[in-house]
């Protein structure tokens, strides 16, 4: 479904990422475990064409994503919910969804059935729908940002770091929520540094170390292991 080849990414004179090989097969959850500043969301920084990759291909299926706009990489399907969430906190949970389902705009009957979708995977949202995004939990915000990526009608949902900052209980519902999400249909890229729990639900992982990827597999393979252990932040 989405593949890296050989892909390099510049910030200025910095190589962030040195010949990334990687993919996520159609109906596949993938995780990308690594510590802070080792590559992973530079890894889907340059998938959405955020940051365009100085050498390599990107694809989705057969279609070139290298050089095209973040615009057409939406519309392509290849959708990231970025770390920290980036919602607007003084818009509506309503309207932060729906911002999601810009792209879409013109199939109002399509974002409808889309957004029972969203509120029937998170129904803690109903009651909060007309409340500023910024009043939410933590854990809720993030469900908002994971159900405006769900708006734009994800092929590959690219998911970095929905972990971050939650409270243990939060995070094992917001992994459910992800696996559910999968389970449905969707392909699933998952940044985490939380390796223990993204393993459990991953169908294989890759682990990233200064922008390279040291080393691919599933859970038995990677669960114990020395460079997973040191993906951990603080762990
Ligand atoms: N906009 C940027 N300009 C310069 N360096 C950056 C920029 N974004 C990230 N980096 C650097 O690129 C490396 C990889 O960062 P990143 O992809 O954010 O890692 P991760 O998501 O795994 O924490 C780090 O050394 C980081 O400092
Ligand atoms: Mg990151």
């Amino acid at each position: 479904m989405l593949t890296f080849n050989d892909v390099s990414l510049d910030y200025g004179s910095f190589r962030a990422l040195h010949g990334i090989n990687l993919r996520a097969d159609e109906g596949e959850l993938v995780v990308l475990l690594g510590a802070n500043g080792a590559g992973k969301s530079s890894i889907f920084r340059a998938a959405s064409a955020l940051t365009r990759a100085s050498a390599g291909r990107i694809r989705l299926k057969d279609v070139d994503l290298v050089g095209k706009r973040p615009a057409e990489v939406v519309r392509a399907g290849v959708i990231h919910c970025p770390e920290g969430r980036k919602l607007f906190p003084a818009l509506s949970v309503l309207k932060n969804l729906m911002l999601g389902a810009y792209p879409h705009r013109r199939d109002r009957a399509g974002n409808r059935t889309r957004l029972d979708d969203v509120f029937g995977l998170f129904p803690d949202l109903v009651k909060r729908k007309d409340d500023p995004a910024g009043a939410l939990s933590g854990g809720q915000q993030q469900m908002v940002a994971i159900g405006r990526a769900l708006m734009s009608r994800p092929r590959v949902l690219l998911l970095d770091e929905p972990s971050l900052g939650l409270a243990p209980l939060v995070v094992k519902q917001t992994f459910e929520v992800i696996q559910r999400i999968n389970r449905a249909g969707t392909t699933v890229l998952l940044a985490e540094q939380n390796a223990h729990a993204a393993l459990k639900i991953a169908h294989r992982a890759y682990v990233v170390e200064s922008g390279r990827i040291v080393l691919e597999g599933d859970y038995d393979s990677l669960a114990g292991n020395e460079a997973v252990r040191r993906a951990y932040v603080g762990g």
